[in-house]
């Protein structure tokens, strides 16, 4: 079988077996066969650390799957349930995301393959309150302002704890749902679920930009881990030990209206962004990575990147008041008519929301030309407490 053949109807009938055995590829004659070894592809095995004075999922590269489980604290949950709650959750983090089956787990050979699982943990508003202890929230962990764009739901919005579990498999997840939400059960019930999905791993290069389900390369200006702006914008860095190496989350549910969306020529959905759709460069040059020019103007004296294009309202100069977007894709079922439920859950993590998530999204709110094809319908803030040593659990800096 030559190489064109194994990558369209060749490789539904080899399949797996092709990839598990090593093999080499037969390539056509002109091309060298690439070798397609068992270590290069094995992403089930992968882990990703769990215990560090920071949680993981957030500097963590995106993995392909995401389950964001909301919950509500049950009636009685007081500090002290808080703390028993949050042992048993860490301790079935710390097994499953290292690849070893929680404790009581029923379906122990699910754990095996964590595929870089990470679980985060964070604190709505409520989780405070109910432990007696708002002096200890983030200042700026609180519901946001109302927008004039918002139609919120009830059924994606709120929470006083989320389970942000993250793995490049979709059944690692939904084990790991499962097995945390069995533990939280005395204490909690679940509020909402939302799963989302980027690119499966593998199908494109590690660390390429995400691609939304309106066909825009998303998160091209994201603060890159490890460059000096990187923690300023993201983490909390000192304070009392409850905040050091804390964030916070914004997490939206925008629906997309693609039906009218698609109706647009590729220009006007270009003009809408301030990018283009194939490469993702600006209007004003050429590859992804270029800087806008947002004072360029056309023959007629127009800005080529126009003032209500997305970028051009959501753009922040200063590089530590940036957020750090890491969203997926949602695709539910189409209704009656056959319209698309589409959309993408926004997940952006900040030091400061109030400093950083709130005036870019007053700006958006205001103009923006792509509020005519988004739409808000769930809105919930968390703050990401800092994460635990060997021994210790997520939410101790907190609650002890
Ligand atoms: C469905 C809703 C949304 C879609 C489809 C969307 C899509 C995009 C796209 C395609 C880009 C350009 C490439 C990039 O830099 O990533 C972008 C940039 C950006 N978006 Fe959004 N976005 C959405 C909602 C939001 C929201 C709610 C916020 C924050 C409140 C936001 C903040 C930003 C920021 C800060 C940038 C980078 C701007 C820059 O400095 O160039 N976006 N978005």
């Amino acid at each position: 079988m030559n190489r064109r053949g194994l990558l369209t109807g060749g490789a539904a009938a080899v399949g797996g077996a092709l990839v598990g055995a090593a093999t080499a590829v037969a390539a056509s004659s002109d091309e060298p066969a690439p070798v397609v070894r068992m270590k290069d592809v094995d992403y089930g095995h992968a882990i990703e650390p769990f215990h560090g004075r920071r949680q993981s999922g957030v500097d963590t590269r995106p993995q392909a799957f995401a389950s964001f489980v909301g919950f509500t604290l049950k009636p009685g949950t007081d500090r002290a349930a808080l703390g028993r709650m949050l042992r048993l959750l860490t301790d079935d983090a710390a097994r499953l995301t290292q690849g070893r089956p929680a404790l009581g787990d029923t379906e122990a050979e699910l754990a095996l393959l964590p595929a870089r699982l990470t679980v985060t943990f964070g604190f709505g508003p409520g989780l405070y309150e109910a432990a007696g202890l708002a002096a200890r929230r983030p200042a700026s962990a609180v519901d946001l302002p109302a927008f004039a764009i918002d139609r919120l739901q009830a059924r994606w919005s709120g929470g006083d704890l989320l389970l942000q579990i993250c793995a490049d498999d979709a059944t690692t997840v939904a084990h790991a749902q499962r097995m945390l939400i069995k533990d939280a059960r005395p204490f909690a019930a679940v509020r909402w679920v939302q799963r989302g999905f980027r690119r499966g791993r593998g199908v494109e290069s590690d660390g390429a930009t995400h691609r939304n389900l309106m066909g825009q390369l998303d998160g091209t200006v994201n603060p890159v881990v490890g460059s000096p702006s990187y923690d300023p914008a993201v983490w909390v860095r000192d304070g009392p030990v409850w905040l050091k190496d804390s964030t916070t989350l914004v997490l939206r549910r925008i629906r997309m209206e693609i039906e009218t969306w698609d109706k647009l020529s590729r220009t006007d959905k270009e003009l809408a962004v301030g990018r283009k759709l194939d490469t993702g460069a600006p209007l004003t040059g050429e590859r992804e990575h270029d800087e806008p020019d947002f004072t360029a103007v056309d023959s007629v004296g127009l800005p080529v990147m126009p003032n209500f294009a997305h970028v051009t309202r959501a753009h922040v100069s200063d590089e530590r008041l940036r957020i750090l977007r890491r969203p997926y894709s949602y695709d539910g079922e189409p209704d009656a008519a056959g319209v698309p439920d589409s959309g993408l859950i926004f997940a952006a993590f900040q030091a400061d929301i109030a400093q950083q998530y709130v005036p870019i999204q007053k700006r958006l709110a205001e103009q923006d030309l792509m509020n005519q094809w988004t739409t808000p319908i769930g809105s919930a803030v968390f703050a990401i407490p800092p994460g635990c040593a060997e021994g210790g659990w997520v939410g101790e800096q907190v609650l002890s």
